[in-house]
């Protein structure tokens, strides 16, 4: 929620005063599509592949992270509109910070895709496996936490704050311990085994 004296207050002396009205919807806009794709969709993208088996498994986790990414350049164009009116853009943590992120995730879906091929050719895990799920789990991670810098730029409201640090806190900590939980795993099977592993098993006994 956004008031005149706050959103004046909010703005600094190089801010495009004419545009001053626009600011709360594409604030709540970027915050909701930000907040929605890095505390929701890309968790939730990242979990499925360890959930499920097989080629369901990858078209899944492909469609939620696509999903997640539309949204996060939905929230990348509006970050910056509301950025250039206020005068924000690139002299504070938040946009800085948002700003590397979102650039590099634009390269996952290519790793991730670079990874299945390999993949798919070797059935061995490449260092683009390696790259495709630290480098993701980084940067959603991240992602996260910057949203909270995002709420403290912003002239949020205080229960719109503990809202987003609640939810934020127990996803973040949710995928914490199951990524712990997947690299046991792996250590105790003692094998590459993925998701995709299981894939081929079941396609072997299906056409022996
Ligand atoms: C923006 C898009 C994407 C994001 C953010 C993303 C993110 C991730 C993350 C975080 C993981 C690790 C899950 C964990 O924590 O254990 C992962 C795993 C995986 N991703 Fe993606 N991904 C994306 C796109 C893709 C694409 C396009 C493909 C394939 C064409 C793909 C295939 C896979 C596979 C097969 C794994 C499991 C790898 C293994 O354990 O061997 N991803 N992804
Ligand atoms: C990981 C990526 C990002 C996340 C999760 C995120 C999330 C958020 C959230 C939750 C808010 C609070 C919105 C509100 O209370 O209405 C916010 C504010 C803001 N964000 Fe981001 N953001 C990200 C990246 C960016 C980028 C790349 C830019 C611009 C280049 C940007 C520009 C801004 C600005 C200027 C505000 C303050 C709005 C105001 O003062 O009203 N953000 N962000």
């Amino acid at each position: 929620m956004f008031d005149a004296v706050s959103l004046v207050s909010n703005a600094s002396a190089e801010a495009i005063y004419q545009d001053l009205h626009l600011v709360p919807s594409y604030a709540a806009a970027h915050g909701a599509a930000m907040s929605i794709a890095f505390v929701l969709v890309m968790p939730l993208g990242a979990l499925l592949i360890r959930g499920m088996k097989g080629r369901v498994a990858v078209a899944v986790h492909v469609s939620c992270q696509l999903v997640g990414w539309a949204l996060m350049l939905g929230g990348l164009a509006t970050g910056i509109r509301v950025g250039k009116i206020l005068d924000r853009l690139h002299n504070n943590p938040h946009t800085i910070l948002g700003t590397i992120i979102v650039a590099a995730l634009l390269l996952q879906p290519f790793i991730g895709y670079i990874h299945h091929r390999r993949f798919m050719s070797t059935q061995r895990r490449t260092a683009w496996t390696y790259l495709h799920i630290w480098y993701g789990r980084i940067l959603i991670l991240v992602g996260i936490i910057n949203g909270g810098l995002g709420l403290q730029l912003a002239a949020n409201t205080m229960a719109g704050k503990i809202v987003y640090g609640v939810i934020a806190g127990i996803v973040g900590a949710a995928y914490c311990i199951v990524m712990v939980l997947v690299e046991l795993r792996m250590t105790k099977v003692g094998t590459t085994e993925t998701s995709e592993m299981a894939l081929e098993e079941r396609s072997k006994q299906s056409h022996p």
